[in-house]
């Protein structure tokens, strides 16, 4: 059950760590990060770069800024980056795409988060011309937000990813969850990774942690991601305080990811047949569920929701966005499609 008796579906943000996280915390390591010498964020760096397949790795404060830094580093000022409509770095990034980067983003439409490889083909501008700017990067979103947690097939990161090669641009996956990709595939994590030149991913996410995300990708990109991280204010001291944090949820919090994955199925199962709301179980690929409620503005179906403890956030007008985590047990699956029923047998 959630804090206070509250279901709280909101994120897999709101998570807290867990009591392993709280001891590592206490007793970590301590050294200055700046100065490069914090020892449990130098061991949190290696263990993620490791783990993705990567040179090395960088420890940030949010996955906004990792996805920042890359930007930045990736496309270039005045030259275009190829992504999906709907992705965050597009739509809940505060413009630092436009902002920071300074750099051109080319929304493509998809299914599910996956850009037609034709329609890639089209946008890519790689001989300069006056009038157009030159695409230098292609970015990707795994499992991707607000197509409600859908993971990109291997096969469609593979045929982008050889796109990319031959027009020599720069890969990079904005990968918050792409740990609940992997172990919703049953596969190695670097069996998605091996696609991408730079990926983020989020600690402070399923992964339980209570804050960071890690960048990772080649050893002199990550150099120059320390500096655009030092500019942007994330230069941060004795933090192997928080990277003790992102060890333990390295190595113990990635295979109970299945757990969200089946419980957000039940949730689904459960509700399913209930009037007056939608939900594609076939699109239930991780921890999140959809409910698109017919009749009922998302706004009053989740205000009520919430007069019975349950939590959720709207997506749309209509869309109800509930995502499973560490913190959700059967009991609040339990309580959350019983408040549903109720609602909207009102
Ligand atoms: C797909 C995706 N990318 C990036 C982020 C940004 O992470 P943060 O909230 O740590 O800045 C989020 C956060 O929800 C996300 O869902």
């Amino acid at each position: 059950m959630s804090y206070k008796g509250i279901s709280d579906f909101r994120s897999d943000t709101v998570t807290r760590p867990t009591e392993e996280m709280k001891k590592a915390m206490y007793d970590a390591e301590l050294g200055d990060d700046v100065l490069g010498d914090d020892p449990t964020v130098i061991r949190l760096q290696e263990l993620a770069a490791e783990k993705l397949g990567k040179e090395a790795a960088i420890f940030v404060p949010s996955g906004t800024m990792g996805n920042t830094i890359a930007m930045k580093l990736a496309v270039g000022e005045g030259k275009a980056v190829l992504m999906e409509e709907k992705c965050h770095i597009f739509h809940f990034e505060a413009a630092n795409i436009s902002r920071i980067a300074g750099s051109l983003p080319r929304t493509l439409s998809s299914n599910r988060g996956e850009i037609p490889i034709e329609l890639l083909k089209e946008n890519i501008y790689t001989t300069l011309r006056d009038h157009i700017p030159e695409t230098t990067a292609i970015t990707l979103e795994n499992t991707h937000n607000i197509w409600g947690g859908a993971i990109l097939s291997l096969d469609y990161l593979k045929n982008v990813s050889e796109l990319a090669k031959k027009n020599n641009l720069f890969m990079h996956l904005d990968g918050a969850r792409v740990f609940n990709a992997a172990v919703a595939q049953k596969i190695d994590v670097k069996e998605i990774t091996r696609y991408f030149d730079s990926i983020m991913f989020c600690l402070s996410k399923a992964l339980s942690a209570p804050v960071g995300s890690i960048l990772a990708g080649p050893k002199d990109f990550i150099k120059e991601a320390r500096l655009i991280r030092k500019s942007l204010g994330g230069g941060m001291r004795q933090v192997g305080m928080l990277a003790a944090a992102g060890i333990v949820a390295l190595d113990k919090m990635v295979h109970r990811l299945a757990e969200d994955h089946v419980r957000a199925k039940k949730l689904a199962e459960q509700i399913i047949d209930v009037p007056g709301i939608h939900v594609d179980l076939e699109e239930v690929e991780t921890n999140f569920v959809m409910i698109e409620t017919e009749s009922m503005e998302a706004a009053s179906f989740l205000e009520q929701l919430a007069e019975k403890k349950v939590w959720a956030l709207p997506l749309s007008r209509d869309i109800s966005r509930f995502v499973v985590h560490k913190d959700i047990d059967d009991g609040d699956i339990e309580q959350a499609a019983r408040a549903i029923k109720e609602v909207m047998s009102r």
